[in-house]
């Protein structure tokens, strides 16, 4: 069993998918590891780190490899030499990358889509959505502060006092959290909103403010597997009007909101950017998915009536070491969950096995690709 760490390709990225402690644990299962030399260099992982957990470091990791590992899916062409049916583990990005996907059914891969990891406890270690987001919902904050040209906790000085910045968080899953505790963290004061009611118990127990529409039909807001669904006509006119008296008075607003398989919900209207005080910030967490704000671009700073906005098109590469560490953990708890000791390899059951294949025996295979 040869597993293959390959060095990413795109534009950006700057994760790996195998950190050394991963492959010194897939090691110890029995498998042997070829990781592409610089596979790590922008996660600040030496080749020698790699070498020394065991691994072999090389040109042409996917010769012979039987599990290749990405942090996004390679390209089929980087795979030459790889056995007939391996398997693909990545966040392949299963809707925006379909050329790719059916290319690895021609090629006879197994494609496994990380993202596409269901919801249910014992999947939860596996499960990069969360481990990414949590880090971008920090980050996003950090990099509003930075750009803030104003601090974010009160302080009382000889001079005069400085008062707390305002932030509002937009959308309170995983990202969305870790936001309110990191403004939290450092001072701001701090108030959050979300579709699914079932989340201002969680905003209040960090110490923010919920801001919540109250008395429209339908506000339940949450559909399959803790996700959000997309709400009705009235729920929207009744939400803009709460938000736009709200978010007038914020220094720093951070969205994150993400309904799975469409474009992102747009919560911020320039109408409403108009209404804030020049030198707010705002960080757009959805960017790439359609963006939460009129008018953000990924990897841009945006300036609309004095308000900076910004977005990147990957936020966890911004924080490639943790990202990396946490995305490989991922991906190990996968792989060792399903490690069948007679076969040395992992061997899928069908509940999380048909919720992430994506290709098999030559063909496209996820329902939610056909038809
Ligand atoms: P997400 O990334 O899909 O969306 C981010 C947030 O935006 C969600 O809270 C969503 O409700 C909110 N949102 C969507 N439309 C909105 C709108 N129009 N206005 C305001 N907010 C809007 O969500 P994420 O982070 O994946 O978490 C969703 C839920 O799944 C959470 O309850 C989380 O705790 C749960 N979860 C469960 C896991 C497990 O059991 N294995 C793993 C990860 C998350």
């Amino acid at each position: 069993m040869r597993i293959a760490v390959l060095k990413e390709t795109a534009a950006g990225e700057s994760r790996v998918a195998a950190s050394p402690e991963t492959v010194k644990k897939f090691i110890a299962l029995g498998a042997s590891v070829a990781v592409e030399a610089g596979a790590g260099l922008s996660a600040a992982i030496a080749d020698a780190d790699y070498t020394a957990a065991g691994a072999e470091v090389c040109k042409d990791p996917a010769k012979g490899a039987d599990i290749m590992l990405g942090v996004q899916g390679p390209d089929v062409a980087a795979l030459k030499g790889a056995n007939k049916g391996a398997w693909i583990v990545a966040g392949h990005d299963p809707f925006g990358q379909r050329a790719r996907i059916d290319a690895y059914a021609k090629a006879g891969f197994e494609a496994l889509a990380m993202e596409f990891m269901p919801r249910i406890t014992r999947a939860q270690s596996m499960d990069i959505l969360s481990s990414q987001s949590n880090l971008s919902g920090y980050k996003a904050v950090i990099e509003a502060a930075n750009a803030y040209g104003r601090a974010f906790p009160m302080m009382m000085t000889a001079a005069g006092t400085v008062s707390a910045a305002k932030c509002f968080v937009m959308g309170v899953g995983v990202a969305g959290l870790q936001a309110i505790a990191t403004a939290r963290r450092l001072g701001a004061q701090v108030s959050a909103t979300d579709v699914r009611s079932a989340t201002k118990e969680q905003i209040m127990s960090l110490g923010a403010k919920p801001v919540f529409v109250e008395n429209v039909a339908g506000i339940e807001g949450e559909g399959a597997g803790g996700y959000a669904t997309e709400m009705s006509a009235e729920y929207q006119a009744a939400q803009a009007e709460l938000v736009s008296s709200h978010i007038a008075r914020q220094d720093i607003v951070i969205t994150t909101a993400l309904i799975p398989g469409r474009a992102a919900p747009r919560l911020v209207s320039d109408a409403q950017l108009a209404s804030m005080k020049p030198g707010s910030v705002v960080f757009d967490l959805a960017v790439a998915q359609g963006g939460n704000v009129e008018g953000s671009k990924a990897d841009e700073v945006v300036i609309r009536h004095g308000v900076k906005i910004i977005g990147w098109s990957n936020t966890p590469a911004h924080l490639a070491a943790d990202a990396s560490a946490l995305f490989s953990r991922n991906l190990y708890n996968f792989l060792s969950a399903f490690w069948d000791q007679d076969a040395g390899r992992p061997v899928l059951d069908d509940e999380i096995g048909n919720a992430v294949r994506l290709t098999l025996g030559g063909k496209v295979v996820h329902e939610r690709l056909l038809g």
